[in-house]
């Protein structure tokens, strides 16, 4: 990983980054960021209701955070392994679940090379709250995507959701772009905004100010790059809802279906 101290912000495009910018600080503030309860509101039960009608019973959270989808799913009784590439992140998730009476079983690794810690199968892999974002380069994108593919059940399904970008980068950044599961205590807005970048800035009620680089995904390309790498078919919901306008759904959310179907 390179020392940034000294590079202009809007250079750094690589998906390293994310264990750079995942400061224990930050990972503190997170929660004040991303309020559980807004965030319940925000969701209601989309993702419970989508894996319980597929049958899901075990779940890999592979961007756990603060442990959010992974406390929620434990609620309803789903099976969870919960999986990040930031030791930060994970102690907070350990922490937060605890308080709410859940035992965590974590797993620290980097999506793109997830195998590697990893050795069970599971019915689906979550990748939520625009986190597949972090990865700037299609290589990386391919790999995960794989190492995602190959940790399910020979019918199990990836669920991943993006921030609609291309919205962003036609209309530009409106305050309808916030976060809809962000607290009252937080500003989050995009700094920054090319073909190759969107850099988040967010400042909270102390006047502390923190910084998220990622790269600005294409729903269509994520799309294809599910196909790709195997997955069978897509269905993507804008803002939760299977009928979408393109360009005023602020979130997308992709679930990708691994079985194959030998009559097409
Ligand atoms: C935006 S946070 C979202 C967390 C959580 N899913 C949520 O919705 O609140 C993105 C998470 O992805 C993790 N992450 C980013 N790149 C990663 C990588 N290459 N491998 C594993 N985890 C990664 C970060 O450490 C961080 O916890």
């Amino acid at each position: 990983m390179e020392n940034h101290t000294e590079t202009d912000p809007v250079q750094i495009r690589e998906s390293d980054h994310y264990q750079e910018q995942y400061m224990e600080e930050f990972v503190d503030k997170w929660d004040e960021l991303i309020d559980w309860d807004a965030r319940a509101e925000g969701e209601g039960e989309f993702f419970v209701r989508e894996l319980k009608k597929r049958n899901v019973k075990k779940v890999l959270d592979v961007a756990t955070g603060t442990g959010y989808h992974s406390v929620l799913l434990k609620k309803h009784g789903i099976e969870v392994h919960s999986a990040d590439g930031s030791m930060n992140m994970l102690n907070k998730a350990f922490a937060n679940a605890s308080k709410r009476g859940h035992i965590l079983r974590t797993i620290h690794a980097d999506w793109r090379w997830l195998n590697r810690d990893v050795h069970e199968d599971y019915d689906a892999v979550i990748c939520l709250g625009n986190s597949f974002t972090h990865l700037f380069e299609e290589r990386d994108r391919r790999k995960a995507l794989a190492e995602f593919y190959s940790v399910l059940k020979y019918d199990g399904f990836l669920i991943l959701d993006q921030r609609n970008y291309n919205a962003m980068l036609k209309h530009g950044f409106s305050s309808k772009h916030t976060y809809y599961y962000a607290g009252d205590n937080v500003k989050a807005e995009p700094e920054h905004l090319d073909e190759g970048l969107a850099r988040f800035r967010y400042e909270f009620t102390d006047k502390s100010v923190y910084h998220l680089n990622m790269f600005p995904l294409d729903e269509k390309y994520t799309r294809r790059l599910m196909k790709e790498v195997g997955f069978q078919k897509i269905q993507t919901y804008g803002d939760f809802k299977e009928t979408y306008k393109e360009d005023e759904a602020d979130f997308l959310v992709h679930i990708a279906e691994k079985s194959y179907d030998q009559e097409k």
